[in-house]
């Protein structure tokens, strides 16, 4: 077998086999099939999809390209939380600890920043001393001690997404149903867990712009964990502005934080609890009072436990970026659409993502919103903040936010858009 006669067969519209899959995800994996051809056949992919059966093959050879995790000596049932990624998607931040206070194990691999979109453990690592990478003892130990525990997938598991997510975040192919649900489902079942929520975000400033291919992309991650014995139940939400009134690493942090204290924005808050009553209802704990989790105390207690089990300090004060742009409102009236896909490449620029695989995130660039659609702003009053280390990104952001808002004339009517789209 060999990778040039892979990459022509799905460039040519072909079906792959069995065999061309296990061969070309082992062979990535082992570093004889090059970047650059992987890069390709990632293109290939994206161009010409993949029919369910190939999809579940090249799932099962991701899978087979490391270890399986074990959490069967844990006395609380196992639930986790994938969202398809977003910009402002905090969620992870409090819902987490959230779970846990209610009587679930959560163990979260979260993933960095792929495209416009933030990512979990860069949010994470502005908390000074955090650690994403933790061997499996330690991983199992923080889980069993704190209830929850978010990091990086080691090394040994799926190690073929490994290097194909941070390879699809360059190359342009990352918008691929094929390639993302595999992405997902190859760590999400290899990581061991009993039950999972998909959080499938839809709209500009996510991977699936349409209900429809959002459609598409649950039910075949559904199929797939269901197929692996994994209770995967799928959301569509909106991703048409961002969540929250941040989108940034330590700007975000700050605002889960926020959640935890009982306070944080209303759809962050709503998005949460939702999530966090179907991760319980599938983990077998219907019961369970996420509600009052906030209002105790008690998910912030476990936060501050899980933070610090990984060198965090939660007490800490979080960085924040040197310099400050603020985007004030050209007339009064009413927002009615603030784009999140423009907010989400805007934060990337300022520093919060990465142009290159290599590349060092900064912890206090990002976006802060004053407004969101529904508010009535005057003339003259802040929209936007933008902050970043390197305030010769600031054009190249406000680049990316030409167009990015709408003012309708004060009093124009608005209908927001649900914060949950579909079950
Ligand atoms: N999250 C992942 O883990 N993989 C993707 O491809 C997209 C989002």
């Amino acid at each position: 077998m060999d990778a040039i006669s892979v990459i022509r067969a799905k460039r040519d519209r072909g079906r792959l086999s069995d065999g061309q899959i296990d061969w070309v995800i082992d062979a990535y994996t082992r570093g004889e099939v090059a970047d650059e051809q992987m890069s390709a056949l990632a293109m290939a992919i994206l161009l010409n999809g993949m029919d369910r059966a190939e999809i579940a093959r090249w799932t099962a050879a991701m899978i087979a390209s490391g270890e399986r995790m074990d959490f069967s000596g844990l006395v609380r049932p196992t639930t986790d939380k994938h969202s398809t990624g977003g910009v402002g998607d905090k969620i992870t931040l409090p819902l987490a600890p959230l779970v846990a206070a209610c009587g679930a194990a959560v163990p979260q691999l979260s993933g960095r920043g792929l495209g416009h979109t933030g990512g979990t453990l860069d949010k994470l690592e502005s908390i000074p001393g955090w650690r994403a990478s933790l061997g499996n003892d330690e991983m199992l130990a923080v889980l069993a001690d704190a209830g929850a525990v978010i990091c990086a997938a080691g090394d040994g598991l799926a190690p073929a997404d490994k290097k194909l997510y941070a390879l699809r975040d360059v190359t342009g192919t990352v918008e691929s149903i094929p390639l993302i649900a595999s992405s997902i489902m190859s760590k999400k079942i290899a990581e061991g867990t009993g039950a999972l929520v998909l959080d499938v975000k839809v709209g500009s400033g996510a991977f699936m712009k349409s209900l429809d291919d959002a459609r598409e992309l649950a039910s075949t991650m559904v199929g797939l964990g269901t197929d692996h014995g994994v209770r995967t139940v799928a959301l569509l939400t909106d991703m048409s502005t961002p969540l929250g009134r941040t989108a940034g690493n330590a700007l975000e942090v700050r605002e889960s934080v926020e959640v935890l204290a009982g306070g944080g924005p209303a759809d962050v808050v709503e998005l949460t609890l939702a999530l966090a009553r179907e991760m319980l209802d599938a983990a077998g704990l219907p019961d369970a009072d996420p509600v009052k989790a906030l209002a105790d105390g008690s998910a912030m207690d476990v936060w501050r436990r899980m933070i610090s089990a990984q060198g965090g300090d939660p007490s800490a004060p979080l960085p924040t970026a040197r310099e400050q742009h603020v985007l004030t409102a050209p007339a009064s009236g009413v927002l009615t659409a603030l784009d999140a896909y423009a907010v989400g490449v805007a934060a990337w620029r300022l520093g919060a993502g990465r142009a290159r695989k290599e590349d060092a995130v900064q912890a206090g660039a990002g976006v802060e919103l004053h407004a969101k659609p529904g508010d009535t702003v005057a003339e003259g009053a802040p929209l936007l903040t933008l902050h970043t280390d390197t305030p010769e990104r600031f054009q190249t952001a406000l680049d990316a936010l030409e167009g990015a808002f709408t003012l309708a004339p004060e009093g124009a009517s608005f209908t927001p858009s649900p914060v949950i789209l579909e079950r």
